[in-house]
């Protein structure tokens, strides 16, 4: 099947943390309307010196050198970001030479906004059956405080910034299974912050809510379909954190409470870095172990969503 072992994972954040509170000096709010409405209650944004591309850089060196791997086995950096300080050149690009990678082998950017570690993921591993190296370093990170608009209570309280990443290894003997899908739909909107940075984020917030109560239990069930499993054959989900409600809602109807990790308490909404936070924090903790079976989904701008279920 030609599946991916999950080697190891790092996370980065960056300086300044901010609580509700702190929010409230930008836009009139409060920690009971944040926190009762999407389970959050602080954020990290970067402080002067700080971007995707630092955050990437970090998390990209702790994943690394926890792998074991050498960097002549990498055979390709995908970075997912839709907040990336440049266009050109990509983040991977510059992660790859932060690293000292191998110069033969691909790196790119991915956009897919909060679904983009999982396409990433997808990329990476078509990546490496197509030029038979072993290794795959993939990184979501994101600065989303670049594309906040700071006065729009309705979107910057939402989100945080920070970096995820993983080294995963191709497998031969590991499960593999992935979905993908797009609905074309404008409701989440940000400017393209390399270029501009004109164009603030703006969200329909109650139509993204209904798409991702759906989207959820409906990557799930496909990917059980596709792999013929059931809740009972998974230990873990791991989701992209963007509001507790969502999660709550995805789990009264797929079941499995004690399978749902969240921390959207603590990051706030970091779209492509989400899952592989939590990853990171699963794994500091010692919940992730070799030969577990997790679902991961991933759902955002564009509309997108993905899901992957794998054993790592
Ligand atoms: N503080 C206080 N009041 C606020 C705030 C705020 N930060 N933001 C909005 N309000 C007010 C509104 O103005 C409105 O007031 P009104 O009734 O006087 O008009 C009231 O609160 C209710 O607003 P709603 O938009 O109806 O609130 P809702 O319960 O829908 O919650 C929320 C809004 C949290 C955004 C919710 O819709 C949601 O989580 N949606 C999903 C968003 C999401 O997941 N986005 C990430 C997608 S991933 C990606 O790709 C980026």
């Amino acid at each position: 099947m030609k599946g991916l072992k999950l080697l190891a994972t790092g996370r980065a954040l960056p300086s300044q943390v901010l609580s509700n509170e702190d929010m409230s000096r930008f836009v009139e709010t409060s920690d009971e309307w944040i926190g009762g409405r999407t389970g959050i209650r602080q954020r990290y944004f970067c402080a002067e010196g700080e971007n995707a591309t630092t955050l990437a850089i970090a998390a990209a060196k702790r994943a690394m050198e926890r792998s074991g791997a050498a960097p002549e086995e990498i055979g390709c950096v995908v970075v997912a970001t839709s907040s990336g300080e440049y266009v050109m050149p990509s983040t991977a690009s510059t992660v790859h030479g932060a690293l000292g990678l191998p110069e033969d082998i691909p790196t790119l950017d991915v956009g897919a906004a909060c679904a983009g570690f999982l396409y990433a993921v997808e990329v990476a591993r078509g990546l490496l059956l197509g030029n038979g190296k072993r290794c795959a370093l993939v990184i979501g990170t994101e600065q989303m405080s670049s594309v906040l608009d700071m006065t729009d209570r309705t979107t910057c309280v939402l989100f945080g910034d920070g970096a995820g990443a993983a080294v995963f290894a191709l497998d031969e003997e590991r499960e593999y299974v992935s979905v993908q899908g797009t609905r074309s739909d404008p409701a989440i909107r940000s400017g393209c912050p390399g270029i501009t940075r004109q164009v603030p984020m703006t969200m329909d917030g109650q139509a993204v809510f209904r798409f991702a109560a759906a989207i959820i239990p409906k990557c799930v069930q496909d990917l059980f379909a596709k792999g013929g499993k059931t809740m009972d054959d998974v230990d873990w989900v791991v989701c992209h954190q963007a509001n507790e409600r969502i999660l709550d809602a995805s789990i009264r109807r797929l079941g499995g409470k004690d399978k749902f990790y969240k921390n959207i308490d603590r990051y706030a909404n970091t779209s492509a870095a989400s899952i592989p936070i939590v990853l990171d924090e699963m794994n500091e903790q010692g919940l992730l172990k070799e030969g577990q079976r997790v679902v991961m989904v991933g759902f955002g701008g564009g509309l997108t969503w993905a899901g992957v279920m794998l054993c790592i």
